[in-house]
């Protein structure tokens, strides 16, 4: 397995394969992998000859105020992943090498940044396109995977590639959870013992909208209610938000029809979690 640093050995690598007539597949990660990532990279492996992961904390889509500095970093566990994975390239630029001193372009997006996570998070979705789009000229894969746990990330990264015409096919893979229902996330590793137990009101809360939607609730207002009073139950957990939104434009609607996004925010102590489920 190939460990790139620079922008120049993945171009010169990318295309030595692209003269064999080899298909490129990339997992654009931030690193501490796990199951999640894994199952993006075992897909990528599937489906195309050659698979890049790259493993880039960007600054650039955290708040002033977030977890760039405590976010947990284990490069050489990555590798190892990476590794057994099948994964053909890792790409591990440092900030300087993906951000000249006075770097001023950037990829915006309107409408489906302005809800969810976008509000309470409101240059974040600015970092990602522009990184994302960045990756996506160094490496020029034929397919990038993106996960659900994310999904207004998903749907935002969607709308930029038919926006802006990339020739870039996106696949996203379902959430992976712990045994308990908590999804996967690099961000558990913050919970304690306590906290950990608290953060499943999360999946619950998921599971009984997901029931509720099943069962034929059409109401958005009703199934948004039962699912905050769940959360508002466990005393450590502080809703950021509770939103029910259209599945393509990330605004709000009344009624449940697909496609149709459940998503929601909620602090477990310091540790902001999402979690979300689609019809
Ligand atoms: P990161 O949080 O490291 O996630 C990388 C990819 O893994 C994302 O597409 C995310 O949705 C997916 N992922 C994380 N946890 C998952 C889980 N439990 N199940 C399925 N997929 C999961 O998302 C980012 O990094 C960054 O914003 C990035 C796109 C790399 C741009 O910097």
């Amino acid at each position: 397995m190939i460990i790139a640093y620079t922008v120049k050995e993945v171009r010169e690598q990318v295309k030595a394969w692209r003269k064999e007539g080899l298909t490129v597949g990339l997992v654009p990660t931030m690193g501490y992998l796990h199951e999640g990532h894994a199952s993006l990279m075992r897909k990528a492996v599937e489906q195309n000859d050659r698979v890049v992961t790259s493993v880039f904390l960007n600054p650039t889509q955290f708040g002033p105020t977030e977890d760039l500095e405590s976010y947990p970093r284990d490069f050489d566990q990555d590798c190892r992943l990476c590794e057994s994975i099948g994964v053909s390239m890792v790409f591990h630029p440092e900030p300087e090498e993906m951000y000249a001193p006075d770097f001023c372009t950037w990829v915006n997006m309107d409408v489906l940044t302005g809800t969810l996570c976008g509000k309470s998070r409101p240059t974040h979705f600015r970092g990602v396109c522009t990184v994302v789009s960045k990756l996506f000229n160094i490496v020029t894969p034929d397919r990038a995977y993106f996960g659900q746990k994310d999904a207004q990330q998903l749907a935002v990264i969607r709308r930029m590639v038919r926006d802006l015409n990339m020739d870039i096919e996106i696949v996203g893979c379902p959430i992976v959870r712990e045994a308990d229902g908590l999804a996967k996330s690099s961000r558990n590793t913050y919970l304690n013992k306590e906290e950990r137990k608290a953060a499943l009101i999360l999946s619950q809360s998921i599971a009984l909208g997901q029931q509720m939607v099943q069962d034929g609730e059409k109401s958005a207002a009703a199934v948004k209610a039962a699912m905050t009073e769940k959360i508002n139950s466990e005393p450590l957990a502080r809703i950021d938000y509770v939103e029910i939104v259209d599945g393509l434009s990330m605004q709000p609607v009344e009624t449940i029809k697909e496609p149709t996004l459940a998503a929601i925010a909620v602090y477990i102590g310091k540790t902001r979690l999402i979690d979300n489920f689609i019809i």
